[in-house]
Formats: C-alpha cells, sequence, structure tokens
C-alpha cells in the first residue's frame, strides 16, 4: 500500500477552517451552536461529501461521516475529533484530528484501499466545555456517560438549555437516541497534538497514550456581602473576593502538595458581582478544574476544596456553596489500538514514547464503549488553548499518515 498524505491541502484546510472563528486571527474562537460553529459544520460535510462520504448528524449534532465498508453489518472503525475551539485558542486542537482522519481516509481511497469494517469519521459536539459547563457532551452522550435528562437540562450563561439550543440551530431527534449500541465501535483512533511539552523536550515525534487523567470540574458559589467601599470598615467586611483568594490558593496549595506532579488544578473563570471599582465584591463564582492520572489523589483534592472551603466560610463569615459538574474515572486505551498504531511507527521507523494524556479528549468517553487509543504529534513549546499553538507541517503529515495505515489495519 502506497500511502500519500496530500500535506498541501490538509494545511490550506486548516486555515480555511481556522477561518471560521469569533476571534482575530491568530486567535481562534468557535463554541458550539453559534453561526460562526455551524458554519464551520457545513465547510466541514461539505468537505466529507466531496470525498464520497455518507454524512449524518444525531440529536446533539455529533457528525457521522461514513465510509462503508464492503461487510456494512460489521463493527466500524472510527476515528476523528473536534472543532469546536475555546476562547482564544489555537487552530490545531482538535482541528488535526478531524482534517487528519478526513485526510487519511482520502489516501486510503487515493490509494486503492478497500475496507472491510465501514470507516467513520467523528466530528463530537463540545468537547469543549466553554458554552455548557461540561467537556466532551457528545461522547458523553454517545457512550451513556452522562444520562439524557442531565444533558437536556444543562443551560449556557444566558440560561438556554441544550435541549432548546440544539433544536434551534437544527439538530432534530431525541438525545435519548444519541446513545451508541454496545459494539457499534470496532476500534476508535484519535489523532491529537499533545497539548504538553514531552514530545518536544525528547525530541521524539509521536506519542501511543495508554491512559487518559481523570478530570473533574466545579462550580463554586461564594456569597459575602457588598456595601461601599468608602463607607464599610474593614472589621465590617464579609468580602467574597477575598474569601475566593482564599479558596483558590488553597486550591493550588492541595494540588501542588499532592506528592505527584500528575496533581493539576485550575481556576479559570472568576466572576465577580457587581464589579464595580468602589463596591465591595458580595459574591463570587469560581469555575474549577481538577485533574489527575490517580483518582484518589484527584478526589483527595476535591476534599481539600470543601474542608478549606468551611474553614475560610467560618472564618469570613461567608457562604461558600459547591456543585459538582463532573467527577470521570481515568480511561485506559486499548492493546488492540496500541498494537495498530505501534506497527505502523516501528514500520517507518518513527520512534515513539507511550503517554499519559493529561488533556481529556472525547476518546476518554469513547473508550468506555469502544476499544480506543489516541496519537499524539508535538505542538511547539507544548503550548496549547493559545493563539500560538503550533504544530508542524512534518508532525502533522507523520501523524495523519499512522493513523491512515492503522485505520486500514484495523477495517481490513
Ligand atoms: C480539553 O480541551 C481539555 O481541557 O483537556
Ligand atoms: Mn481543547
Ligand atoms: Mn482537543
Amino acid at each position: 500500500m502506497n500511502l500519500e498524505i496530500d500535506r498541501n491541502r490538509l494545511l490550506a484546510e486548516i486555515e480555511a477552517l481556522a477561518s471560521f472563528s469569533d476571534a482575530e486571527a491568530p486567535a481562534v474562537t468557535r463554541i458550539v451552536f453559534t453561526p460562526t460553529d455551524l458554519k464551520a459544520r457545513a465547510w466541514m460535510k461539505a468537505r466529507c461529501e466531496e470525498a464520497g462520504l455518507t454524512v449524518r448528524y444525531d440529536a446533539i449534532g455529533n457528525t457521522f461521516a461514513r465510509w462503508n465498508g464492503s461487510a456494512p453489518s460489521a463493527a466500524v472503525v472510527g476515528t476523528g475529533s473536534h472543532i469546536d475551539a475555546i476562547p482564544n485558542a489555537g487552530k490545531y486542537d482538535g482541528v488535526v484530528g478531524v482534517l487528519g482522519g478526513l485526510q487519511a481516509i482520502r489516501a486510503l481511497q487515493r490509494c486503492g484501499f478497500h475496507p472491510k469494517h465501514s470507516i467513520e469519521l467523528l466530528v463530537f459536539t463540545a468537547e469543549e466545555p466553554t458554552r455548557f459547563g461540561i467537556g466532551c457532551l457528545g461522547s458523553r452522550l454517545l457512550s451513556g456517560t452522562l444520562s439524557p435528562d442531565a444533558a437536556k437540562k444543562l443551560t449556557d450563561k444566558d440560561g438556554a438549555a441544550v435541549e432548546q439550543v440544539r433544536r434551534m440551530v437544527g439538530f432534530a431527534g431525541e438525545i435519548e437516541d444519541v446513545k451508541l449500541p454496545a459494539g457499534y465501535y470496532k476500534a476508535f483512533a484519535e489523532l491529537h497534538i499533545e497539548q504538553g511539552p514531552l514530545l518536544e523536550r525528547e525530541h521524539v515525534p509521536l506519542g501511543i497514550v495508554a491512559k487518559i487523567a481523570a478530570p473533574a470540574s466545579l462550580r463554586v458559589v461564594i456569597e459575602g456581602s457588598g456595601g461601599h467601599a468608602g463607607g464599610v470598615l474593614m472589621p465590617d467586611r464579609h468580602d467574597a473576593l477575598c474569601a475566593a483568594a482564599e479558596l483558590i490558593l488553597a486550591i493550588e496549595n492541595a494540588a501542588r502538595t499532592s506528592g505527584a506532579v500528575d496533581t493539576v488544578a485550575t481556576v479559570g473563570i472568576c466572576e465577580v458581582f457587581p464589579g464595580a471599582v468602589n463596591s465591595i465584591p458580595s459574591q463570587v463564582r469560581l469555575s474549577v478544574d481538577i485533574r489527575d492520572t490517580d483518582l484518589a489523589r484527584r478526589d483527595a483534592v476535591m476534599q481539600a476544596l470543601e474542608t478549606e472551603g468551611r474553614a475560610i466560610a467560618e472564618r469570613r463569615q461567608v457562604s461558600i456553596r459547591t456543585e459538582l459538574l463532573n467527577a470521570d474515572a481515568p480511561g485506559d486505551c486499548s492493546p488492540l489500538v496500541i498494537d495498530a498504531l505501534s506497527q505502523s511507527c516501528r514500520k517507518h521507523r518513527f520512534t515513539f514514547l507511550s503517554m499519559v494524556s493529561r488533556a481529556y479528549h472525547d476518546s476518554l468517553f469513547m473508550g468506555r464503549i469502544a476499544p480506543v487509543a489516541m496519537l499524539f504529534i508535538p505542538c511547539r513549546n507544548g503550548y496549547s488553548h493559545r493563539p500560538d499553538e503550533y504544530a508542524s507541517p512534518e508532525d502533522i503529515v507523520r501523524g495523519t499518515l499512522v493513523l491512515a495505515e492503522t485505520l486500514a489495519a484495523l477495517a481490513a
């Protein structure tokens, strides 16, 4: 099989997709179900149809672009990722797995490969938690990890519910029907940028993911009491932001002192009310993201948040309420897919690292219903979720080639 990846087309498509953005280039912002996301999805659908794939959407807007195999009832081989992008992101996160996956399929078509198992390119809905507060909405529903009822009720910051928004933008059908039957996928492989510095640092071009770290996220609401910034004397204050500051540092400290570098905790959103320079903050809302490869250590940080929160609330006479959005178990990748990826790497004498994914991915949830593995390519300085995210053409093409061979091996 003489596979050739069309480098120019792949790079041009990455650029084209980046032009669907609500931020000025080089930043990319593409939030799920916004007009920009819908335009990008339409563009993506046209590219898939151009490649002769049959495209369908489910009720949450997950996109399945299918290349029918000679045994149409056999379990499907899947690949893909996401095209939504957090505010002020780059152009490679998720996109490399989607456009690389499409390019891998085109390369297989060009060289005359005929799959036995159908190959499906998936574009998952809302891998990013930006709009509805929870990451991997599409793959959680596909895998049955999130109940349809819970999904429907998720709301965005304007109070619009998933159920209402997805219907409004044209995704019909019932959320109950999104879950895939057991055994639908024979295997699933996701190509992605590493989003960390290890491959670049070790001068290794590829990573094969063996395990995906366990994510958790919470919202915290701190209620103090507001008032005039001049009139209320310091002993009389119950400043919600000062309490939040203590809590943020307590969360950081719990992660830093867990005993392992694998523990990470981030407070990425801090909303202050009423938000006036001469008004004491009466309410603060925090969004907290805690992850670890080890479930018990991750949970210990969540526990510390609760314990420290109670102590701070008591000391400062404020109320601190936490709401758990998700706390997922880590995921193990499958030897079936890892072997297929490794064999392709060995054939080309591409060196690779066996890695842990510290970011979460749709593969974490696809792994609940299918054998999965991920292939990482380096990204400059490990930067991701920022506009200067960058992966080199050589690395993107190399990853796409290995993905194509892996799909061929799994679908033959
Ligand atoms: C995915 O974008 C993550 O936050 O890991
Ligand atoms: Mn991301
Ligand atoms: Mn991603």
